[in-house]
């Protein structure tokens, strides 16, 4: 029988988690010092509550001071930028994250410029995000952080594979491709209207899909023995009227053909708040100009 890799977000998370809560625990002896982080809701997205609820936990468990800053759906631009400055100023705050998306009204580019440099812990402000682009990186975004993670968890060596990112959102598809192209992977980025999608499935090593789409990545699309990363998180209702998280990928079938890929839940997602809890605290270090050869 073939044996499948399963890539096991929850796991090696959690074991970035203990890392970090170890360099916290030496931070706080030796500086007395915990890193702070705020992630600022605006509205009642549930998804996005769900998902800050989750960070804010996890911060705090690492040893981090942790706020959520909620704010009403109905906040001006203007407001929202006063807010961010507010936090660009406070000395124990690290790391600032503003929760996308953010209601029509309000432009994100902006809201995310605002944030200082030091303190963008998503790496979307685009200072940091210009230094991606040129490969000198400064804070790389937590959810392609992640999902290099997992790849390299099974392979070593990109250099020279097929890769192939679906979606190209700022958030996770572009940063993704530049990531892959900076491990010298042949990159694909593909999106809503790239034509014969499933032949370019075919010839992919690495597959990273997170376009939103329940299932739409199929088995006779993938490549025998590729990687496949599902970035996606689709609610939809099973065949007993329950509702039920799935991703990009139907797993149960191409799980058959590749040799690595991620379960949705217990993939990607967790990775992606590790690797908040990581930029946050190395935000903190760089910052604060503290030298971890102490500790
Ligand atoms: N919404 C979905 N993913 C993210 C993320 O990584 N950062 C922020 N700020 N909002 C998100």
């Amino acid at each position: 029988m073939k044996k499948l890799f399963l890539l096991d977000g929850k796991k090696i998370a959690s074991q970035l988690a203990n890392k970090i809560e170890n360099k916290c625990i030496k931070l706080y002896n030796s500086y007395n010092i915990r890193p702070g982080l705020v992630v600022i809701l605006v509205g009642k997205n549930p998804a996005s509550e769900t998902y800050v609820r989750n960070k804010k936990k996890l911060a705090q468990k690492v040893g981090f001071n942790s706020y959520v800053r909620n704010l009403e759906e109905e906040i001006s631009e203007d407001s929202l930028l006063n807010i961010v400055e507010e936090y660009n100023n406070d000395s124990q705050i690290d790391g600032i994250l503003v929760q996308l998306p953010l209601p029509r009204h309000i432009n994100p580019i902006v809201i995310m410029d605002k944030v200082d440099p030091q303190k963008d812990v998503d790496g979307f402000n685009s200072y940091n995000t210009g230094l991606l682009y040129s490969g000198a990186p400064n804070v790389v975004p937590c959810t392609p952080k992640g999902c290099l993670i997992l790849i390299k968890s099974f392979l070593d060596d990109i250099s020279g594979k097929n890769a192939l990112v679906v979606g190209r959102s700022n958030i996770v598809g572009k940063p993704m491709a530049e990531l892959l192209l900076q491990e010298n992977a042949t990159v694909t980025l593909a999106h809503s209207k790239t034509k014969d999608l499933i032949s370019i499935c075919k010839n992919s090593d690495i597959i990273v899909s997170a376009i939103g789409k329940p299932k739409f990545i199929k088995a006779d699309w993938v490549k025998e023995k590729s990687i496949i990363i599902d970035v996606g998180i689709n609610y939809t209702i099973n065949k007993a009227g329950k509702r039920i998280l799935v991703g990009d990928v139907d797993f149960e079938h191409v799980k058959e053909i590749c040799s690595a890929i991620t379960p949705v839940p217990g993939g990607v997602g967790p990775m992606t708040i590790a690797c908040l809890l990581s930029n946050t605290y190395e935000a903190a270090i760089k910052r604060r100009e503290i030298i971890t050869e102490k500790f």
